[in-house]
């Protein structure tokens, strides 16, 4: 059986933000708009209109710059920059999102119904689990609207959910080293899937979801590690068991189902506490600032975790 090493690293074992950002901003702003023009995915991007959604954040956006071109996409390769600049051959259209399992009413969506869901503009806080976080204005609108749609049966317990698997088009999928099992899978509680603050996000900034972000259409769920918010998604299957998800396969001792965001619960290899906003205070900025239970949205989702051990359940 193959063994997946886990390929997060520490923070301090990543090259420090404000360094990696201060080396793609010095390029300034017509260099960088070529750059991404030459990702491919951003230059497809097309206006989005959406109403205001019913959650604000009044915290500084992180610059579409960094949002757009230091990611996580291993599908991609496992470099930041990598997901901007390998997804231009990426194909966002046409493409169908599969909804089935234990629903009344299963049914395969196509992008063009799903973008006239009604769209909100829902800027949230994400956290990764490798100690930074971004402020994003993402488009998208509630998962619950698509669930509603498929008629969920009272046996539905759990939402798993399955990236895209195509080789020819996304480079990390092809090769000797293969960083991931594909697909990417990914889950969550039905009563999580259905929280207002869970979305399905199809655009951030005001247009389309570039290809770096999981164009066409990707899981935001503010609340947990960056990595449950899975990208480029075909398929959503209702189960009455917990799905496999894509890190806890891969390193169970250090990636939970859960993965709440949860400053008091470390990883077993740094720890949780603090995070450094991408693109605050300056290219050389090192300052971090402290992690939030549940990233902030504690108000929101903790009864949704009442009398739970989140430490066990991490
Ligand atoms: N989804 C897929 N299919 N493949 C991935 O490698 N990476 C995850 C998540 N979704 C990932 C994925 C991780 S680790 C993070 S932090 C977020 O995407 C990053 O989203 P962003 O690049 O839009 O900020």
């Amino acid at each position: 059986m193959a063994v997946y090493r886990p390929t997060h690293i520490p923070a301090s074992e990543i090259t420090p933000h404000s360094i990696y950002m201060s080396r793609r901003n010095f390029m300034g702003a017509a260099a960088a708009s070529l750059a991404l023009a030459g990702a491919g995915g951003s230059a497809l991007a097309a206006p989005l209109q959406a109403t205001p959604g019913a959650y604000k954040l009044d915290e500084k956006l992180t610059p579409k710059e960094a949002v757009t071109s230091y990611n996580n996409f291993y599908e991609f390769g496992t470099d930041k920059s990598d997901p901007s600049s390998n997804s231009g051959d990426f194909k966002p259209t046409p493409w169908s999102v599969k909804v089935d399992g234990l629903v009344g009413k299963p049914k395969e969506f196509g992008l063009e119904e799903l973008m006239k869901m009604p769209l909100e503009d829902r800027t949230y806080r994400m956290r990764c689990v490798e100690g930074w976080s971004m402020v994003i204005p993402w488009i998208g609108f509630p998962l619950a609207a698509l669930l509603d749609q498929v008629e969920p049966q009272g046996s539905a317990k759990y939402v798993s959910f399955e990236t895209v698997v195509r080789p020819s088009e996304m480079p990390g999928q092809k090769g000797l080293f293969q960083p991931l099992p594909w697909p990417y899978v990914e889950g969550l509680r039905l009563d999580e899937a259905r929280h207002p603050l869970t979305i399905l996000a199809v655009g951030l900034y005001g247009e389309t979801l570039p290809n770096q972000n999981g164009a066409p259409i990707r899981l935001v769920v503010p609340w947990k590690y960056g990595f449950k918010s899975i990208k480029s998604i075909v398929r959503i299957l209702l189960t009455d068991k917990q799905p496999e998800t894509t890190w806890k396969n891969s390193n169970a001792r250090e990636y939970g189902f859960y993965s709440n965001v949860n400053p008091a619960v470390d990883h077993p290899r740094w720890s949780q506490a603090t995070e450094q906003r991408i693109g605050e205070g300056g290219f050389f900025n090192t300052a971090r600032r402290p992690t939030l239970p549940f990233n902030g949205y504690g108000d929101e989702v903790a009864s949704l975790y009442a009398g739970m051990d989140l430490k066990a359940n991490y």
